[in-house]
């Protein structure tokens, strides 16, 4: 089998965190790069300090490296992305175009650039979401992922880069504190749960969002990855469910374990984001193509974030 070099770009960010073991393991743990803006708290291999917003750092990093495959997970997301629109446009587009024409020059082989629900707006369906409908994102982080879908299209079909894509709900994970997402209070909340606190939350008690598991979010990144080219049919992005709940139905789950738990609820602006998305999703395409089906609901979800976490704080909490 011929050796694959992997080049993780965001290799700090929430995904990133947690797909740099998978990758690892899957591919040996010297054939995985991670790079990213500043050095990781705790480095987990080979890492390299990465603008991706300067091409010639990005294509002698690939070139010098031989770089078979590249992950791009470097995003702004949504709430933080309108703190500063434009920024946020020119950072996730520059990035993107960036990797596609270094990829395209240099024969990366195969390429990962993940799109997210807030690429939905207002005139789609909110329930079951399907693969193909209206595209009228109400962010800015919306609105460059429409447009990475379509540049990764393009990149395909002119130049037959192998680039594959899923349309991520918000990422429900214990191995880092991910930042600036609207759906991130789904994180947020445990942390505070499992430290006998209560939680501000900054969406209203009702709102129905599409989440998904890390785990789940990383088997069906790799699954996805190893489907051969032609059982993907789809190179804009994958819709990809895993399961749909609102604050005061985590809320409950979590009270199962903490029965004095409780959430406050604080809707901010982003709440208008949230209420710009779909509820649930309809990703009966990626089930079809490569098999996908998620494995995580909300009791099972709640069962691993608070055993995980509960780990992770309980000796800080014991030396205080
Ligand atoms: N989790 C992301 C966000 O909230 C959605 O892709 O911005």
């Amino acid at each position: 089998m011929k050796r694959e070099t992997i080049l993780v770009i965001g290799a700090n960010g929430q995904i990133g965190t947690a797909l740099l073991p998978r990758l690892q393991e899957a591919f040996g743990f010297n054939h995985v790069i991670a790079a990213d803006l500043r050095h990781p708290k705790q480095e987990q291999g080979r890492f390299e300090l990465l603008d991706a917003t300067k091409i010639d750092e990005l294509a002698t990093l690939v070139q010098r490296n031989r770089v078979t495959q590249i992950y791009h997970l470097a995003a702004v997301l949504s709430a933080k992305g309108e703190t500063d629109p434009l920024w946020a446009w020119n950072l996730n587009m520059q990035t993107l175009l960036n990797v596609l024409e270094v990829s395209r020059q240099q024969g990366v082989k195969k390429l990962f650039a993940p799109s997210s629900i807030a690429v939905f707006g207002e005139q789609a369906p909110k329930l079951e979401t399907p693969q193909t409908t209206a595209l009228d994102p109400a962010t800015v982080y919306g609105i460059s992922k429409v447009a990475a879908e379509n540049w990764s299209l393009y990149y395909h079909k002119r130049y037959g880069l192998d680039i594959r894509s899923l349309r991520y709900p918000g990422v429900i994970s214990y191995q880092s504190m991910p930042g600036g997402g609207t759906t991130d209070y789904a994180v947020a909340i445990f942390h505070e749960a499992v430290q006998g606190n209560s939680y501000d939350c900054f969406l209203a008690a009702d709102t129905l969002l599409p989440m998904i598991y890390m785990d789940d979010a990383l088997r069906a990144t790799l699954e996805l990855m190893e489907a051969p080219a032609d059982q993907i049919s789809v190179r804009t992005s994958y819709n990809l469910a895993g399961m749909s709940f609102t604050p005061a139905e985590l809320t409950a789950s979590i009270q199962t374990y903490f029965p004095h738990f409780i959430t406050n609820y604080k809707p901010d602006f982003r709440q208008g984001i949230a209420d710009s998305w779909p509820k649930t999703i309809d990703d009966s395409v990626a089930r079809q193509d490569w098999g996908w089906k998620p494995a995580y609901n909300l009791p099972r979800m709640t069962e691993e974030m608070i055993s995980q976490l509960s780990a992770i704080y309980q000796p800080l909490v014991q030396t205080h």
